[in-house]
């Protein structure tokens, strides 16, 4: 696909196709890719699990559920759960001193990297912020300490499910040039 309609064509799925499962070759290429993204200090601070398994796969959706949300999540077929590990020394002291949590902004971008691949791939996703982060851990055996920042869900999205006009701020409101 081309890089335009790639961006334009990702959307947040919220009707996946719960009888149509995902690819673990395509899974391997979402992932390949996004470890392609660039990273402060090149520090790569994150780790990406993939489940793909319908039992734990349906725990990790009743995960992202509680106070009643999430509700798309149970026709997921894959959900990818990225955790923080410890940045490299020189990333650490970098974003101390500059007051920036490059963490953070390395797992967006390791995010926006993978559900754009994922779109090139003719997969649906949704990433997800709204989860119980200490039942994640549990589920996959993450240590307590370390912390859940964003989970994606994925799968094909349901017949029904068509592209929507993009809701965005006036371009004037976000985007200054200086010339
Ligand atoms: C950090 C983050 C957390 C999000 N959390 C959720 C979530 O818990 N549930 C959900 O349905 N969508 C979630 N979204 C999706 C946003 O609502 C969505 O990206 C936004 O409304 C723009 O729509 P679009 O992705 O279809 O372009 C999240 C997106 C981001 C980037």
């Amino acid at each position: 696909m081309q890089f335009e309609t790639v961006v334009k064509e990702r959307q947040s799925c919220r009707n996946f196709d719960a009888a149509r499962p995902v690819e673990k070759e395509k899974l391997e290429r979402i992932t390949d890719l996004a470890r392609f993204a660039p990273s402060a200090c090149n520090s790569q601070p994150y780790g990406i699990s993939v489940v793909t398994n319908e039992k734990l796969a349906a725990d990790i959706a009743k995960a992202t559920q509680g106070m009643g949300m999430n509700r798309h999540c149970s026709s997921a077929r894959a959900f990818i759960v990225i955790n923080e590990e410890p940045a490299g020394l020189l990333a650490k002291t970098g974003g101390r001193l500059k007051d920036q949590d490059f963490a953070s902004v390395d797992i967006g971008i390791l995010c926006a990297h993978i559900v754009l691949a994922m779109t090139d791939c003719g997969i649906s996703s949704c990433i997800i912020g709204w989860f119980d982060e200490k039942r994640i851990k549990e589920l996959l055996g993450i240590d307590e300490q370390k912390r859940i920042r964003l989970v994606i869900a994925a799968g094909y999205a349901a017949k029904d499910d068509v592209l929507r006009e993009k809701k965005r701020k006036e371009k004037e409101k976000v985007v200054r040039f200086y010339e």
